[in-house]
């Protein structure tokens, strides 16, 4: 369920300040009825993982290029894949990345599960990824729980819990927030937020669509949270 409010604030600012990504569709094509591409949500997903936003989008280019559809990369030869990933690094998530095609191709007639269940079953594909694939390319409302997240849902709800202990109390803060409304773009949205105005460093309060409600802005602690365990 849903705190009233609070989605429909992030939703107008992503509206208007959405970054424009190659995998990703407009607020506005949504809103018409286009949806994405479960195949390139996917790539870009798993490309993310461990990698900036900056450095997945010729990767993310070549390879939705070489390979259009999932048939084509589930197709395609083990060393050409790792060849188009060679410098994305954590090679691991190359193979399972095949693996999965493969999967998807042979037992799953080419398409991608719709659920988060039967996501969460395929090869490579984890809690995250489920998650964003069921929000992003199906517009269901699972909560998408990645460092980002984390961080703006420590500073709204002025967490001082240390991380990792805290994920679970942060899941589901993000989790109550997450509206039927919409969920998909307020997923990203949340992400965005995350990825530019809610920095570690020096988070962008005076312009962010959540600065009346953030208890971490009011109490003044937004840059020290989240809090983490010393190693
Ligand atoms: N980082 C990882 N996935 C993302 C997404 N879908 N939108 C914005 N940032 C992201």
């Amino acid at each position: 369920d849903e705190a009233p409010g609070l989605s429909d604030q992030i939703l107008a600012w992503y509206d208007v300040h959405a970054r424009a990504l190659p995998w990703r569709i407009s607020p506005a094509d949504r809103a018409a009825g286009i949806a994405p591409d479960p195949y390139r949500i996917w790539l870009s997903e798993v490309m993310l993982q461990q990698t900036t936003v900056a450095a997945v989008k010729d990767y993310f280019h070549r390879f939705t290029t070489r390979w259009p559809t999932v048939q084509d990369l589930a197709a395609a030869e083990d060393g050409d894949v790792m060849g188009e990933w060679a410098g994305l690094g954590y090679y691991a998530r190359a193979r399972n990345l095949l693996k999965c095609a493969r999967v998807i191709a042979k037992e799953h007639a080419g398409v991608f599960p719709s659920t988060y269940d039967g996501l969460l079953k395929l090869p490579g594909i984890g809690p995250y990824t489920a998650a964003a694939i069921s929000s992003i390319a199906y517009d269901l409302p699972e909560t998408v729980l990645d460092g980002n997240v984390e961080r703006v849902m420590a500073r709204l709800y002025n967490i001082d819990a240390p991380l990792p202990g805290s994920k679970p109390l942060l899941k589901d803060r993000a989790a109550a927030l997450t509206p039927d409304r919409r969920p998909g773009d307020y997923a990203q949205a949340v992400m965005d937020l995350g990825a530019t105005l809610c920095s570690p460093k020096s988070p962008a309060c005076g312009i962010c669509p959540w600065r009346d409600p953030c208890l971490a802005r009011i109490a003044g602690t937004a840059t020290a949270l989240p809090q983490k365990t010393p190693k």
